[in-house]
């Protein structure tokens, strides 16, 4: 394995791409071409859990329906789409469904025709062209299967008994040594050696054996013994065959470190009190902490912040600390027990599966590997200690230094015998099984994180970050769990490609496409790298150190983080995306159009690739929203308002004019005198139609288009094609914005009038809401409210005590927050929630907003300065606004009878 293999894919060169072009184009005549099409206007929304989506993973994938609506929409079949940075391949998958498209896509899109198109991927990394290469073609399913199985096969015999581990009963109830059904498994029961001579290999037989005590107490060795003890009256145990699910290894620290500690000082003669100082002292008492033992809650599912070391009960934070080494803490095994059925009374074999702590067998078997691991054939490939990713997460100080340090021992044996299993030249076979091989990747290395049984343990995608806890998943089980997906993608490839579907994989810059001719492609969809995002060649790198194939990382478009080193600027990106477009431009026939998705929180990225696709000469014809709806980890942290990360990715389409239509572009609406104002009145509309929408599409729309991150999104997709600069554009700037025009509820933004119901989970209501802030404040009276209409003296002690704690001015306003949110019941003189008439009227947008801007114009805050007709209109409105005030008035003052 340390020799460089081959290459399995059969990449097309730039005279195959040209070939491909020559065989399949039509060539552009500006004469006789009569193509058109209006842009595509819809919001797409698509999940993920698709089994061809989830056959083999990628950073960033972009779901096959996403797409299929462009190319319906934009393309004819057999027409030639060029995905130029195509990571998994979507886009030609994309295109072969097009032959046999789902109905309701096909509904989706008046006019469309059916049929495959052909497509030419390209992508700089060898292993983004390894995934699309088998995402689009595969061998013979029936075939392949057996291929499959030899594999497995073959290297489960080089591997024998790596993962095994074993199970203890104790020798009595239904493991009672006399009872049939153990005696016929327990190896050295004499009175059955005919029966075992007759099926040495039957299910039923396995290699069960009676233990002493102390046999039993030796093979799980003392710890294990005094944490889970054996029942003290049993003497005989049955020793039963088990196999490893998954090892938990969790960091090792030492305890010894600096803390700050507040020291008296010297005696200060002003004030004769002794001062207190702030100093940084040794600590510890240099014992092993294994984070496992001190920080884990199993219950609650989560790590402390802080611990307590447990020889000497100082309380440590991990950053505090050195780590000084992995250790396995948890084996998950599995193995055949016997179990009484009821229905049927009878003692059935049935698998089970158990946790305990590694025993002395398991300590040792990992000894075993570790010595393996010495003189196999294992790949040695140095990572790169320049990469972004190995400074900022720590790598060094994890002693990472070759490809090898990312595998446990065992895994990496495992792996190694997979690949040296393969047949060695490159075929449709070896094709085939180094995508089997490499779909499991992402589970089994030991960037794997433990996810206390949550969603499945995996690596956090795009990223070479070692996780405390982590997790060495069973490889065998991985790959068997992964070959019928393959098997069914290649089944689904068979029986969904049309006799026009075809494609080629070309692997380069997509700066450079020097196969492809002028004006010769039909469509383009692509979704490039998101600026800082992802490090796709330091990722995959440890894809490309099997499949034989490195990344030329020199054109890569990406932007280093400040922290990191490197030579990645803003600059280079744009410089990237600006090539990139103009080639874009280039090879697409005039009239057509490019379908460019786009995911990113940085203003300066979306300026990138703005500017570099104008430069090119495209129009930006619309943008709209793609809603990948299951968020990945990084996205539903950006929901919650905890990270800067965009929820939703946008769209663009783009056109290549027939002729220079630059004087398209418009300017920020002048009417608006500050960008801010511009910003500001986007989002208002936005928030006031979005009822509607969800109203009439809750498929397409939802509360989740009012989170800061939607925003961003939305706001990117409205100023770009109007030509404003987004640069200052972030999540920041957007919450600064939006705090002071709008409410946040739930970390959803509301307009000031608007009067915010339950969330749809109801939680709200379940527990006593806490009041922090205007938004909480309005929630908490709805919650008492809702239940029992109040008077304000009613309502006034329990408002007292709910916001006892609050310094603000908040507690003082509870007036102002009834009024503009609560509806008053003359007759009863009782506060309660409105009535959808009477939320009109409190709704009334136009008082709501000449109250505001008379307040902040008398506030002397209002930018611009009034008109008299605005004046005017203030005056008017809130003339009509005082008699309701008068009448609101009564219901605010506590009657002086009650
Ligand atoms: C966002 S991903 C594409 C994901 C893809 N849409 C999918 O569904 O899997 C961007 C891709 O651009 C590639 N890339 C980065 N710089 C490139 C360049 N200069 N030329 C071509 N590809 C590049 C990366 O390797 C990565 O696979
Ligand atoms: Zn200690």
């Amino acid at each position: 394995m340390d020799e460089p293999r081959e290459y399995p894919v059969p990449v097309a060169s730039d005279e195959d791409v040209a070939a491909f072009i020559a065989r399949y184009g039509t060539p552009y005549d500006p004469e006789t071409d009569d193509y058109h099409r209006d842009p595509f206007v819809a919001d797409i929304r698509e999940g993920k859990n698709d089994p061809t989506y989830n056959a083999h993973s990628y950073h960033t994938k972009v779901p096959p329906r996403a797409i299929i609506p462009y190319i319906l929409h934009y393309t004819e079949p057999g027409d030639i789409i060029l995905d130029p940075f195509c990571g998994s391949g979507m886009t030609g998958v994309a295109a072969m469904i097009s032959a046999n498209p789902p109905k309701d896509l096909l509904d989706a899109v008046p006019g469309s025709k059916i049929g495959g198109r052909r497509t030419i991927l390209n992508d700089l990394s060898p292993a983004a062209c390894h995934i699309a290469y088998n995402y689009c073609t595969g061998p013979d399913p029936s075939l392949m299967k057996g291929e499959f199985d030899r594999l497995i096969a073959s290297a489960e015999k080089e591997c024998e008994g790596i993962y095994d581990t074993f199970h203890l009963e104790p020798a009595r109830g239904i493991y009672d040594p006399n009872n049939f059904e153990v005696s016929v498994r327990l190896c050295e029961t004499s009175e059955h050696l005919l029966l075992k001579d007759l099926e040495p290999k039957s299910s039923a037989r396995e290699d069960w054996v009676l233990v002493s005590r102390g046999e039993a107490e030796s093979m799980l060795g003392s710890k294990v013994v005094s944490e889970s003890p054996l029942p003290a009256e049993v003497f005989r145990f049955i020793r039963m065959p088990a196999s490893i699910v998954y090892t938990v290894w969790s960091d090792v620290y030492r305890c010894e470190g600096m803390i700050t500690v507040e020291e008296h000082g010297a005696i200060s003669r002003k004030t004769g009190k002794t001062s207190l100082r702030k100093v940084r002292r040794p600590r510890g008492c240099g014992a092993e902490i294994i984070l496992w033992e001190v920080a884990v809650d199993l219950d609650a599912g989560k790590v402390h912040e802080s611990f307590r070391c447990p020889k000497c009960d100082q309380i440590w934070e991990k950053t505090q600390i050195k780590r000084i080494d992995v250790r396995p803490v948890l084996v998950v095994y599995r193995y055949m027990g016997l179990k009484h059925r009821i229905k049927d009374n009878r003692v059935v074999s049935v698998e089970f599966v158990a946790q305990r702590p590694p025993t002395t067998f398991d300590l040792e078997k990992i000894e075993d590997a570790k010595r393996a691991v010495e003189g196999a054939h294992v790949p040695n490939a140095p990572i790169d200690v320049k990469g972004p990713q190995y400074n900022r997460n720590a790598l060094s100080a994890r002693k990472v230094t070759l490809l090898a340090d990312f595998y446990s021992p065992r895994n990496l044996l495992v792996l190694a015998s997979f690949w040296n299993q393969q047949k060695s030249r490159m075929c449709d076979e070896t094709r085939a099984t180094s995508f089997l091989l490499t779909s499991v990747f992402g589970s089994i290395e030991r960037l794997t994180r433990f996810r206390f049984g949550r969603g499945g343990n995996g690596w956090l995608p795009g990223q070479l970050y070692f996780p405390s806890l982590s997790v060495e998943e069973n490889v065998f089980d991985a790959v068997k769990t992964k070959t019928p997906r393959i098997i069914q993608l290649y089944d689904t490839q068979r029986r969904t490609a049309d006799g026009l579907f075809d494609f080629a994989v070309s692997c380069g810059d997509a700066g450079g496409l020097r196969g492809i001719p002028d004006d010769s492609i039909d469509y383009i969809f692509c979704d490039p790298p998101f600026g800082s995002n992802i490090y796709y060649s330091e990722v995959n790198w440890l894809y490309e150190c099997w499949l034989g194939r490195r990344t030329d990382r020199e054109p890569e478009a990406v932007v280093h983080r400040k922290n990191d080193r490197g030579t990645k600027s803003i600059e280079s990106y744009s410089d990237r995306m600006c090539l990139a477009f103009l080639e874009m431009f280039r090879v697409l026939k005039p009239g057509r159009f490019a379908t460019i998705e786009f995911n990113n929180s940085d203003g300066r990225v979306f300026e990138a690739i703005k500017h570099a696709v104008r430069d090119a000469g495209f129009s930006i014809e619309n943008m709209v929203f793609l809603d990948k709806v299951q968020k990945t980890f990084k996205q539903s942290k950006g929901g919650r308002g905890e990270e800067d990360v965009v929820g939703h990715d946008v769209i663009f389409n783009l056109m290549k004019p027939l002729r220079d239509c630059s004087d398209r572009r418009s300017t920020v609406n002048s009417a608006y005198i500050t960008y801010e104002q511009f910003i500001v009145e986007i989002v208002r509309s936005h928030l006031k139609t979005l009822p509607d929408r969800i109203g009439t599409a809750p498929q397409t729309y939802s509360d989740e288009h009012r989170t800061t991150p939607f925003l961003n999104t939305m706001l990117m997709t409205t100023l770009i094609p109007r030509g404003v600069n987004v640069e200052r554009l972030n999540l920041p700037f957007i919450e600064s914005v939006c705090s002071r025009y709008f409410k946040k509820i739930d970390n959803r933004w509301y307009l000031p009038e608007q009067v915010v119901g339950p969330t749809t989970n109801g939680k709200l209501f379940n527990e006593e809401v806490n009041v922090s802030d205007e938004a909480s404040a309005i929630q908490w009276l709805r919650q008492r409210l809702g239940t029992t209409p109040m008077r304000i003296g009613e309502l006034r002690p329990h408002w007292m005590k709910a916001t006892v704690k609050l310094t603000g001015e908040l507690s003082t306003q509870i007036e102002r927050l009834l009024r503009e949110n609560l509806w008053l019941d003359r007759s009863t003189r009782r506060w309660r929630i409105p009535t959808d008439d009477e939320l009109a009227e409190l709704n009334n947008h136009e008082r709501q907003r000449a109250c505001h801007d008379a307040e902040r114009f008398l506030e002397g805050k209002l930018s611009a300065p009034p008109t008299d007709a605005d004046i005017l209109g203030w005056i008017e409105r809130l003339y009509s606004a005082a008699g309701r005030l008068e009448e609101e008035s009564h219901g605010l003052v506590e009657p002086q009878t009650s």
